[in-house]
């Protein structure tokens, strides 16, 4: 039986939702109403959720005096109210602070320790608390994170444990030589595989000085590395759900550009010493910037879910989010563009259309005979590949054709026979355009196939007014 399971990160709770987790949200929710559509409901499972452990959100939640779980419970809300404003669907939301998961991860690490892929070490070196991460010399620029330029990493020596990856990333390159795994984009997976070539050191996966945390099951002074906890939440959510076993492996796992490492390299390390079968596919998308910038609350240009769908509804923040950039590429976002687009393409192109062909069909009190809408077969096709920007493209040109025909035709002007059967047609592609925008715009899709389904069609509000 085919099945999907897609992934999205799970979200560090020290920061609120922002346009950025919108993005990779919103395309795993895509990509599953993509799929629910062709397997059916219970063969498609879409998990996203929170990171609650480790050094950052401690700190956050001592800055706010609360404890990290009282802390983290404040924020989780507004990660599912976000998701609901944009009418994001997952199936579950996994928090790595569920008893469950701690479970799973304890039993997770203690294989790979049986099966001799752990031991004991010195850490020695730098850390970025802001990245969650350890950083090699070679990680530096100017002394500092490239990432957290204004904060400066904390030299740390402890005794952690440490997991053989030098020796798991050479099945690690195996594997992905042999295609056994797919990291997408190709130049994600050349970045990867040159460096794996360059060698890759054994990394710590325990923190001693780090309290919140899962304890390391052999050694409860320690508690394991927060990255190690966090992607085990792919595989955890699949075991202690009922009925989810079958979904595993996953079959994507989409990711920002910035945790790709983490994801095709440590992720499938762990898996292999685990000895559990890998995922099928990471793909890692680019980022937005605003201004220039990176989108960030300390700089205070940070563009909320809440405020896009205030702004555009529901769709039109959906389109705007989805359709700004080739999925994959990076991009900067503004409101000012935003605007424009939402005017061009949802007000004008989409809305337009639709409200013109309602009038026509209303005026003349016509009698529609509709047929069952087929889905456009290169729309899907583009989706498959990920390739939002295009297969929105296509059904935008639909939309332009038929709005060219309106006009060239001169429809408005036509009467009895020639008009029913003009119109018959006009409107039957409306509801085709619907059926390809119903992953993107699921509320739009309903809308104009209600409005739509004949015989008798009637004028409604607009479904963008313009901005
Ligand atoms: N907690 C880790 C992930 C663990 S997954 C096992 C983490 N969390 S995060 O809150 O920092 O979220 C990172 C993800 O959010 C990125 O990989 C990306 O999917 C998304 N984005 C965050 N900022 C973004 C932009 N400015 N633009 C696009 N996506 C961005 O890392």
């Amino acid at each position: 039986m085919p099945k999907f399971y897609i992934t999205t990160p799970i979200y560090y709770v020290n920061d609120v939702p922002h346009a950025g987790h919108a993005y990779t949200t919103l395309a795993a929710d895509v990509l599953s109403r993509y799929s629910r559509e062709r397997l059916g409901e219970e063969n498609v499972f879409f998990l996203t959720g929170t990171d609650e452990h480790g050094q950052k959100v401690q700190q956050a939640a001592e800055e706010k005096s609360l404890s990290p779980k009282k802390f983290a419970d404040s924020v989780v809300p507004r990660f599912k109210e976000a998701w609901r404003l944009l009418n994001i669907r997952p199936d579950y939301f996994i928090r790595t602070t569920n008893p469950k998961h701690e479970t799973i991860v304890k039993k997770f690490l203690q294989k790979v320790y049986d099966a001799g892929y752990i031991y004991k070490g010195i850490y020695k070196g730098l850390y970025c608390v802001a990245c969650e991460k350890f950083l090699a010399e070679s990680d530096l620029v100017n002394n500092k994170c490239p990432l957290h330029p204004n904060k400066k990493p904390i030299y740390q020596e402890e005794e952690n444990w440490f997991l053989k990856l030098k020796e798991l990333s050479k099945t690690v390159l195996e594997k992905i030589e042999k295609s056994e795994y797919k990291i997408l984009p190709k130049k994600r997976e050349h970045e990867v595989v040159s460096r794996l070539n360059l060698g890759v050191e054994d990394i710590s996966i325990s923190r001693a000085g780090v309290p919140w945390g899962i304890p390391v099951p052999w050694d409860k002074k320690q508690t394991i590395y927060v990255w190690v906890d966090a992607l085990i939440n792919y595989f955890s959510a699949t075991q202690f759900l009922k009925g989810r076993k079958k979904f595993w492996p996953a079959d994507l796992h989409l990711i920002g550009k910035d945790i790709l490492w983490f994801h095709s390299v440590i992720w499938q390390a762990l898996l292999i010493a685990a000895g559990i079968e890998l995922p099928k596919t990471i793909f890692a998308h680019g980022f937005f910037t605003v201004n220039e910038q990176k989108m960030s609350k300390s700089l205070g240009n940070v563009i909320s879910p809440k405020q896009l769908v205030e702004r555009y509804c529901v769709d039109g923040a959906r389109y705007l989010l989805i359709s700004a950039y080739p999925f994959g590429s990076d991009g900067d976002i503004s409101l000012k563009r935003f605007d424009e687009k939402y005017n061009a393409d949802l007000a004008n192109g989409l809305g337009n259309l639709v409200a013109r062909v309602a009038a026509m069909a209303q005026k003349d009190e016509l009698t529609i005979k509709t047929k069952k809408p087929e889905s456009n077969l290169n729309v899907g096709l583009e989706i498959n590949l990920y390739r939002f920007t295009k297969a929105l493209a296509l059904i935008w040109n639909e939309i332009k054709k038929v709005d060219v025909l309106i006009n060239e035709k001169e429809v408005w002007n036509l009467k009895g026979n020639e008009k029913q059967k003009i119109l018959t047609d006009l409107v039957n592609r409306v509801r085709q355009i619907a059926v390809d925008l119903k992953p993107f715009l699921p509320e739009t899709a309903d809308k104009i196939e209600k409005q739509f389904k004949g015989p008798k069609i009637k004028s409604q509000k607009p479904l963008f007014p313009r901005i």
